[in-house]
């Protein structure tokens, strides 16, 4: 793949704007055993612009899913606020809430389990125009649908087949074809190319920038592929056990890498600077639980520059790196 974004969108207004948001779970508990809270998301703030790709990575069960859900309300927040395009979504009635999340959909996955086997292509694709009552009447319907199969590189006699006769990147087009119907402003793209063959996750990835450049669409790309994330996003933001810990341009959260973490979770990517070889380290043993966080920065015990007395008592705050790029990290000793 050739290189990335690089840059960010500076000057695009602001779409979707997160603030100290939370969202914890209540787990376990039963006879006399107590509840526990599990802390998924734990005070993320964040911002998309119009336009623009938002990559968020890091390890399994880091609250990336649960992040995006947050956004879309699809999960209530424990606590801080999500404002879309000006809207604050915690403070809309039912109706305005459902009038919004229209403009903002959700790409999956698996797109086997995602798609009803049951449905035609043309309900699958149809039925948010119907619900958002975007269409009127069948045969408008009908069109609509094969101008939606044909704008993400299906056939308009696909309606009337059923999700298994596709194969995986074709259903893949097919639910990327049901967010689109409903004329989204905003995507959440859940591994939108995990569960395909390398072969066909090029041609998604090309497929949402194409969609993304021509309606002007805003993405948050959750994936573990580093790679995806480098050419698609403007912007990245490293996630650590529920909470941001790097975040900035694309190519200065790649080039720098200036938390541990990052560097870490980076180590199986080429470093362009031979120099820099020494410092790779990989990530040893398994996260600790979001239920009982380590006190202090999370990562600390995990981490080589880790100092007793400083980083497992004080939480680093993300805090700007350089001059003015928006490249800020949560690390008392930062990478240099
Ligand atoms: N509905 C739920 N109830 C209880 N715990 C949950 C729920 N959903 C997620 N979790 C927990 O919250 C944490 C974050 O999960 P999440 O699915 O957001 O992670 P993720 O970064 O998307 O992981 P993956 O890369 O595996 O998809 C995990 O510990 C998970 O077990
Ligand atoms: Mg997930």
């Amino acid at each position: 793949m050739p290189p990335g974004r690089g840059g960010a969108l500076v000057t695009a207004p602001t779409l979707l704007q997160a603030e100290h948001l939370s969202g914890y779970f209540q787990v376990g508990g039963g006879f006399f055993r107590p509840r526990k809270v599990l802390r998924a998301v734990d005070d993320v703030s964040l911002r998309v612009r119009r336009g623009e790709t938002v990559g968020l990575v890091g390890e399994s069960g880091c609250g990336k899913s649960t992040l995006g859900r947050l956004l879309l309300r699809l999960i209530e927040p424990t606590a801080g606020r999500v404002a879309f395009d000006g809207q604050d979504l915690t403070l809309l009635s039912a109706e305005e809430l459902r009038r919004l999340r229209r403009r903002m959909q959700i790409i999956f996955q698996d797109p086997y389990s995602s798609l009803n086997p049951r449905m035609s292509v043309r309900d699958i694709v149809g039925e948010g125009l119907q619900i958002h009552r975007m269409v009127q009447g069948r045969a408008a319907l009908e069109e609509r649908v094969a101008e939606l199969l044909q704008r993400v590189g299906l056939r308009p006699e696909h309606r009337e087949r059923f999700p298994h006769e596709f194969s995986g990147g074709q259903r893949q087009r097919i639910g990327i074809a049901r967010a689109l119907a409903v004329q989204p402003e905003f995507i959440v793209c859940d591994e939108p190319t995990s569960a395909l063959d390398v072969s066909i996750q090029a041609q998604i990835v090309n497929l949402l920038l194409d969609l993304q450049e021509s309606l002007g669409l805003s993405f948050l790309l959750i994936s573990h592929d580093l790679k995806v994330v480098e050419f698609m996003s403007h912007r990245v933001a490293v996630m650590y056990l529920g909470r941001i810990v790097e975040t900035g341009p694309t190519a200065e959260v790649f080039g720098r890498r200036a938390h541990p973490y990052t560097r870490a979770l980076f180590s199986a990517l080429p470093v362009p600077d031979p120099a820099r070889r020494s410092l790779r380290v990989l990530v040893e043993g398994d996260p600790p639980s979001p239920i009982d966080p380590p006190a202090g920065c999370a990562f600390h015990p995990r981490c080589p520059r880790a100092q007793r007395g400083r980083c497992d008592v004080e939480t680093p705050r993300l805090l700007e790196v350089t001059g003015g790029s928006g490249h800020r990290v949560a690390c008392h000793f930062p990478e240099e």
